[in-house]
């Protein structure tokens, strides 16, 4: 099933509730939230307490992706929070099997995420245990960059190994998602759809959010 996921980093945070509704209006079924420590990024973003607020604004999943170095230590407050998915770097967990378990023990979904440097085999022994993968289609960091079409092919990767291997995770995208990369992300096999841009830019995000899944959803018919 395909599913957008708007990412509230786009987002006019003085109108925060607003606009999640408006997405949501629009056909949004996850809420994607982008939290930077300006060390892994070069950039920095929101924690826990605007989590917790959000958690009162929406029933839609909250989907936590981790920006940060050395997560482990954050993940309860993250939880605690209102968090649903937590998805963590495989870049900075240097133990990624520990890091995924304790997300599940807070009853949240796990996920991991890749760079688009960072080969879809480094997950080769974590992809038994994930609920999603997350493949990064921009360096992370900010919203409102170039699709990188460079990283289509670990989604086709991750599709096959998962017919393959009886798995169950499912695929996301995040970054550069637009009308007019839609087609190839969802052709490539990735579901959870993450947009910041193409939702909260320009124009209002219903319509906006309306548009993306309509091409979405009419590429997974054509997908063979
Ligand atoms: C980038 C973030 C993305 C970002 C996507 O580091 O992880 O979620 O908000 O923004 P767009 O859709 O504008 O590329
Ligand atoms: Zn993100």
């Amino acid at each position: 099933m395909i599913e957008l996921a708007p990412s509230i980093l786009a987002s006019d945070f003085a109108h925060l509730a607003d606009q999640v509704e408006r997405a949501t209006a629009g056909g949004a079924t996850v809420i994607h939230v982008d939290v930077m420590d300006g060390h892994f990024v070069p950039n920095l973003t929101l924690g826990p307490p605007v989590v917790k607020s959000l958690r009162q604004a929406t029933r839609l999943p909250l989907d936590c992706h981790l920006m940060i170095e050395n997560p482990d230590p954050f993940i309860s407050e993250f939880a605690e929070a209102g968090a649903d998915w937590i998805s963590v770097h495989q870049e900075v967990c240097r133990h990624l099997n520990r890091t995924l378990n304790l997300i599940k023990e807070h009853n949240c979904r796990a996920g991991v995420v890749i760079n688009p440097a960072t080969p879809v085999d480094t997950l080769f022994e974590v992809l038994d245990i994930v609920d999603h993968v997350l493949v990064m289609s921009v360096n992370p960091g900010f919203g409102g960059q170039k699709f990188i079409p460079g990283t289509l092919h670990k989604m086709r990767k991750l599709a096959e190994i998962r017919a393959a291997r009886g798995y169950h995770y499912r695929i996301e995208v995040d970054g550069g998602v637009a009308v007019d990369t839609v087609v190839d992300v969802v052709r490539a096999g990735a579901e959870i759809l993450v947009a910041g841009s193409a939702v909260f830019g320009k124009g209002d995000a219903k319509a906006n959010a309306q548009l993306l899944l309509e091409a979405a959803r009419s590429a997974s018919l054509q997908r063979v």
